[in-house]
Formats: C-alpha cells, sequence, structure tokens
C-alpha cells in the first residue's frame, strides 16, 4: 500500500499526451462525459473532484493524507478499481452505470437506444445499462431476452489475430466506447455528444467516431439516400434528436461501425451470421429494392429506384433488449404490438409493419393486422401471385391467411427466397 508502481507514471504521462491531442480536436478528456468536472465520475469512496482519473483509477497512493479504501483487492489491470470483465453484470463499467449508489455517488441513468434517440419514454422503465444487459430481468409485464454477450465480445476484441491491441483483461465496454473521450448526448437537437469509438481504430487515434464530418449516415449513404425515421408518436419530427433533419446528417454512421466486428467472417465463430450491408449485398443496406415496395411514410411507398440505406440501430438496439436479436420495441415512431419472443410465428411482423404494409395498413380484403397476403400474393410485384386456392405452400389447410408460415423462414440478413416454398423465386429477401 502506499506506493505507485513504476508503470503507472509512464501510462499518465503518456495518457496526458493523448489526451492532450484530443482536446486540440476538439474532444478531449475534459469535454468528456467523465471527466466533466460537473457530472463527471465520482465514487462515494473517493474524495478526489468530480472527474478526476482517480474515480476509475485507483493508485493505492495517499489522496490529501487519506487512503482510500480501495474496491475488493485491487490493483486491477490498468489500475482499475475492480476487474475489467468477471461476467454478463460483473463488468467495471456496471459498478457505476447500474441505476444506484452503490459504488457512485449519484444514480446514473441511461436508457435504451428507442428511448434516447426514438424518443420513447415509457421504455424509461429499465433506466440503465446493467439492467438492459441482464438476460431474464423482468421489467413491467416485459423481460429481456437478448443482449450482447460481453465475454464473446470481449473475447472478440483482444483476439490478436484481429490486431485491435486490446488487452483481455479490459472491459468489454471499451470495444464500442473509449472511457476518456466519450461524450454525453441528450440527443436534443441543440445538446449532442458522441458516445462510440470504432474498435478497428482502437490504439491508433482511437478518436471518437460520427463527430466529424465523413463519420454520419449522410455519408455512409452516399449516392442513396439515408432517411431518418420519425421520433416516438410524431409525423413531423425524425431520429436522433427530434429536429427536422432527416438526411443522415446528423447521424453516425453505424454501419460501419458494427461492421468493424459484424462484417468479418471471424464473427461467424461467435454464433452469427456475417452482414453484408454492401451494394451486393442486403436491399436494407446499399443493394437496391427491386421488385417495388409497399412502405409506409416517411418512406416513398412505392420507390421504384430502390434508394434508400438503413442504419443498424433503426432496427436494433445496441445492448440489450424485450425483443429476440436486440431489436428496438420502438421503431418509426410507434412502439411494437407485442414483444418478439417466438421466432418460429409470425412476430417479426410486428417489425416490419412499422414501415412496410401489411393487409390493415395497405387497406386490403378485411384488413387484417399483421397478416401480409397483399405483399406476397396480391399486390403487382407480389412473388407468389396466382389463385390462392391452388397454393399448397400453406399446408393444404385453407386460406393462407389463416395459415402463415413463420416469417423468419425466408426473411432474414442475407435471406434469398430459393426453395423455402414450392414456389420459387430467387428474390433477395432482405
Ligand atoms: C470512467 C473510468 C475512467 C476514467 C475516469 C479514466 N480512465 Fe483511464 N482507463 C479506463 C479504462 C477502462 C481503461 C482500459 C482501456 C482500454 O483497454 O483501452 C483505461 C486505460 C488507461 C490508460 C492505459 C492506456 C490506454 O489508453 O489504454 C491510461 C494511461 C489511463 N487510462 C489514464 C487515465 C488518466 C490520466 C485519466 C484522467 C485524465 C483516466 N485514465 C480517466 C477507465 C477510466
Ligand atoms: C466511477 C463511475 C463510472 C464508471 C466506472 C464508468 N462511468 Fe460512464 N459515466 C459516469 C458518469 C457520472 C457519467 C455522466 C453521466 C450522467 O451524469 O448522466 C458517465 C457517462 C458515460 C457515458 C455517456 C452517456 C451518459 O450517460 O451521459 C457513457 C457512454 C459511459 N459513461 C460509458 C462508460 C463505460 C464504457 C465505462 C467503462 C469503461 C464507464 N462508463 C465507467 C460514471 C462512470
Ligand atoms: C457493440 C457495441 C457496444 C457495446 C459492447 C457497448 N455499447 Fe454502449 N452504446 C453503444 C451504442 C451504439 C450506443 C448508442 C450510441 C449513440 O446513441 O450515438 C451506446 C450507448 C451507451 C450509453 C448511453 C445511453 C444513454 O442513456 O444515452 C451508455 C451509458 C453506454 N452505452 C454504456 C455502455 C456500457 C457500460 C457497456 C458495457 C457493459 C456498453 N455500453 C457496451 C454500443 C455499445
Ligand atoms: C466489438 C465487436 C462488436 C461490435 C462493434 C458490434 N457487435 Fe454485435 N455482436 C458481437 C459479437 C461477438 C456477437 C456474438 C455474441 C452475442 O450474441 O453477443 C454479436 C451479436 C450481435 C447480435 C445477435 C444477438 C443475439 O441475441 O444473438 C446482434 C443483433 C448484434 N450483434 C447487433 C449489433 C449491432 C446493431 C451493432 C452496432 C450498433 C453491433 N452488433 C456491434 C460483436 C460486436
Ligand atoms: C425501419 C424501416 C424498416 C423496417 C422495420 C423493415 N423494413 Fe424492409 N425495407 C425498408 C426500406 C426503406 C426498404 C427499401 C430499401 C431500398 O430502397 O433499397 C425496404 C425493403 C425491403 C424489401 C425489398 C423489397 C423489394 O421489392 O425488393 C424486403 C423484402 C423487405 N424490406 C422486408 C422486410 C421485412 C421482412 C421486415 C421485417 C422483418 C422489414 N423489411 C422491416 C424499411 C424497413
Ligand atoms: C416462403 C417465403 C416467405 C415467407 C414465409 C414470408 N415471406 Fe415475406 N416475402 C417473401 C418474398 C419472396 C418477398 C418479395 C421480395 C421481393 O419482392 O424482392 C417478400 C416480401 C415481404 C415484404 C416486403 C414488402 C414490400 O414492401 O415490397 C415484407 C414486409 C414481408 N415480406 C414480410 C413478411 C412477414 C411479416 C412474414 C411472416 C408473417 C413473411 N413476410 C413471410 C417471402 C416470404
Ligand atoms: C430492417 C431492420 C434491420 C436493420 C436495418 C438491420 N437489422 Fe440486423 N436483424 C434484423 C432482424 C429482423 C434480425 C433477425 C433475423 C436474422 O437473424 O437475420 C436481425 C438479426 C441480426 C443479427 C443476428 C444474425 C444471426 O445470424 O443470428 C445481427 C448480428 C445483426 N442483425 C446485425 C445488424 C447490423 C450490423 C446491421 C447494420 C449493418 C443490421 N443488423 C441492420 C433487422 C434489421
Amino acid at each position: 500500500m502506499g506506493k505507485i508502481r513504476p508503470g503507472m507514471i509512464v501510462w499518465i504521462i503518456g495518457l496526458f499526451f493523448l489526451l492532450a491531442s484530443g482536446e486540440a480536436r476538439g474532444g478531449g478528456y475534459l469535454s468528456s462525459a467523465h471527466g466533466n468536472s460537473g457530472y463527471g465520475v465520482k465514487r462515494q469512496a473517493i474524495p478526489a473532484s468530480t472527474g478526476n482519473c482517480l474515480h476509475c483509477h485507483e493508485m493505492h497512493a495517499s489522496l490529501n493524507g487519506t487512503e482510500p479504501p480501495p474496491q475488493d483487492n485491487g490493483p486491477h489491470p490498468f489500475s482499475l478499481f475492480s476487474p475489467g470483465y468477471v461476467s454478463q453484470t460483473d463488468i467495471f463499467c456496471l459498478k457505476c452505470h447500474d441505476g444506484t449508489t452503490a459504488i457512485s455517488s449519484r444514480v446514473i441513468n441511461n436508457y435504451f437506444y428507442a428511448y434516447r434517440a426514438g424518443g420513447d419514454t415509457n421504455l424509461g422503465l429499465v433506466n440503465n445499462i446493467k439492467d438492459m444487459v441482464t438476460i431474464n430481468l423482468v421489467a413491467g409485464s416485459h423481460t429481456i431476452v437478448s443482449a450482447h454477450d460481453m465475454g464473446k465480445v470481449l473475447n472478440f476484441i483482444c483476439d490478436s489475430t484481429r490486431g485491435w491491441g486490446f488487452s483481455c483483461d479490459t472491459p468489454p465496454c471499451v470495444g464500442c466506447h473509449n472511457p476518456h473521450y466519450v461524450q454525453r448526448d441528450e440527443k436534443t437537437a441543440s445538446s449532442r455528444g458522441w458516445l462510440v469509438s470504432r474498435p478497428s481504430t482502437h490504439g491508433t487515434s482511437n478518436y471518437l467516431w460520427g463527430d466529424e464530418s465523413g463519420e454520419k449516415m449522410r455519408d455512409f449513404a452516399g449516392a442513396l439516400t439515408y432517411q431518418a425515421p420519425y421520433r416516438y408518436g410524431s409525423n413531423s419530427t425524425y431520429e436522433p434528436d427530434g429536429s427536422l433533419t432527416y438526411d443522415g446528417s446528423n447521424l453516425t454512421d453505424f454501419p460501419d461501425f458494427c461492421l468493424d466486428c459484424h462484417g468479418q467472417k471471424a464473427i461467424t465463430n461467435y454464433g452469427v451470421r456475417k452482414i453484408d450491408w454492401s451494394s451486393t449485398g442486403d436491399k436494407h443496406g446499399l443493394a437496391s429494392a427491386d421488385n417495388g415496395t409497399i412502405l409506409r411514410p416517411p418512406y416513398d411507398p412505392d420507390n421504384p429506384t430502390g434508394k434508400y440505406v438503413l442504419s443498424c440501430l433503426d432496427c436494433h438496439e445496441p445492448h440489450g433488449s424485450f425483443n429476440l436479436m436486440l431489436i428496438r420495441s420502438e421503431v418509426n415512431g410507434e412502439e411494437l404490438e407485442g414483444d418478439i419472443t417466438d421466432n418460429a410465428s409470425t412476430q417479426w411482423g410486428y417489425l416490419c409493419r412499422r414501415c412496410h404494409k401489411d393487409d390493415y395498413l395497405a387497406d386490403w380484403g378485411t384488413r387484417q393486422v399483421n397478416k401480409w397476403m397483399y405483399a406476397h400474393h396480391q399486390d403487382a410485384d407480389a412473388p407468389y401471385r396466382g389463385p390462392l386456392s391452388n397454393c399448397d405452400c400453406h399446408g393444404g389447410q385453407g386460406p393462407p391467411s389463416e395459415h402463415p408460415i413463420p416469417c423468419a423462414e425466408c426473411h432474414y440478413h442475407g435471406g434469398v427466397d430459393n426453395g423455402q416454398v414450392s414456389i420459387v423465386t430467387g428474390r433477395k429477401t432482405f
């Protein structure tokens, strides 16, 4: 106790320069959410001022003559006050981002992306990151059913074949956030900040991603169009900040960010398919819809040129969700009809109908909600047109509307209709 290890001096000096150069770019430690003297880091056990490095890095040296009690048996790697990662819910960052004052001197509340960017405050029933990543956590009538597996994220980023320079002792959260630069983002037109860092730039410039020109969703769209979804309950204001801007010039380029990991072949070793958002991949990405669409506002319904490209976070949460596969609970201005918890069902339609017209929204037939007869059998460009009575795809049990085929049999990233049913159209289905 009471000794500063020589290694620490080296990294403190190193970081001083790192932070100083960051400051020159307008986004260093002092403009970060953690280093802010008004609302930055402050642990109960540490007498240092708000925003001081010591609230995260425990030096085991005297602070003004007092010896702050270390958390468990520190010091830990990077001299952090607790280990980087122990389990999904026992992670360094979650010691403070847990909605309590167990460690932090005040409660820190954080929310789903669909609350922050989508503006749906009903989703405030989960108000911290720890709860968000806790599978089976019950909140009101909902349950967290999917979350990024933080152990796997850590394993992915620190695997030396990535060449990203992460330590396997670091908190997995730093794969996506740099604690020395990360900013607060109230997501109002007048109060913006930038939250993510690309894992592939760790240890190099390692600054924020999304804060500069060239790093916006508008830039990713290029010659195509990014159309921001509506904010919750509105048909005139848009994500992510409730302003009138809708071209993605105020939104981080999330596809490039997520694809640092999800665009790599190696991601398939972690139990998920590789995502192809290029012009030869998914139609929701840079590839174009090619068979006529029946979209809802603010998208152009017919969209004859297939001009749109979407952000991953138009549909997904980054941390955890009440739905399978991190799907948001609110999309394009409205909440889903129910939680998506059964993959082998028509529940996926709750997501699709936020942007595409089902029979109800297309004002077709008896206008049934979450029935998709019009899109698949009736529309001029429908894939399975023809006399419905002749169609044996639905098991010949009667009208297809009563015997829908689970959406996930055909619709998923990279999906193609190549024989799931007796009619084969060869069309890309995502
Ligand atoms: C919110 C908690 C937090 C605060 C506040 C914080 N750090 Fe860190 N620091 C970390 C974490 C987590 C790591 C490990 C990061 C990694 O793996 O890249 C780290 C790593 C470091 C490193 C190792 C080099 C690197 O970037 O990987 C240095 C040096 C450092 N911090 C110095 C500082 C100094 C100096 C301050 C105050 C100006 C500070 N830190 C404030 C959490 C914090
Ligand atoms: C010592 C407590 C503490 C630790 C440890 C900590 N944070 Fe924070 N964090 C804060 C505080 C305080 C804020 C300011 C947020 C506020 O006042 O709402 C903040 C803000 C943030 C923000 C900006 C969003 C917001 O709520 O304003 C992000 C992102 C963030 N932290 C991520 C992390 C990550 C990632 C780690 C681990 C590497 C981490 N934090 C560790 C206390 C902490
Ligand atoms: C796979 C990438 C990824 C990982 C891993 C990750 N985050 Fe995030 N986080 C994001 C993204 C993306 C956002 C939203 C960014 C935006 O709105 O611009 C976000 C937002 C946040 C926010 C702000 C929420 C608010 O209320 O506005 C906090 C705080 C945060 N993350 C903390 C953490 C902590 C703590 C961990 C580790 C347990 C973590 N994150 C792990 C990607 C990640
Ligand atoms: C640092 C690497 C990394 C980044 C960046 C990243 N992911 Fe992941 N993601 C993973 C890994 C590893 C898995 C597989 C383990 C798991 O299920 O969490 C995964 C799994 C997923 C899953 C499947 C979850 C489930 O329930 O099976 C979804 C959906 C997902 N990521 C979406 C995203 C989105 C959207 C982004 C961008 C906001 C993103 N990811 C950014 C590493 C990453
Ligand atoms: C956030 C809005 C949004 C959501 C949610 C959404 N889509 Fe889309 N979808 C679009 C847009 C916009 C296009 C047009 C893309 C383009 O212009 O290239 C599209 C295009 C498509 C196409 C291509 C049609 C063609 O003619 O080529 C299919 C198929 C499709 N979506 C299926 C789905 C399914 C299935 C779901 C639900 C699991 C879904 N979409 C959810 C916005 C969305
Ligand atoms: C047997 C395979 C199959 C099943 C099962 C299936 N679809 Fe489709 N779906 C398709 C094909 C093929 C297209 C046409 C794609 C195109 O035009 O390029 C399509 C188109 C769509 C579209 C795009 C409509 C537009 O705007 O052009 C949506 C939305 C959609 N399906 C939703 C669903 C939902 C919801 C379910 C489950 C209730 C479902 N699908 C089940 C094959 C299927
Ligand atoms: C139109 C809504 C939509 C958009 C936009 C979208 N996703 Fe998805 N994503 C889904 C749906 C629906 C699923 C579940 C079906 C499936 O597994 O593909 C899914 C599943 C996933 C999975 C799990 C795949 C697996 O093999 O289990 C990952 C990873 C993922 N998405 C990442 C991304 C990334 C990265 C982006 C942006 C480049 C993105 N998504 C954009 C709707 C979307």
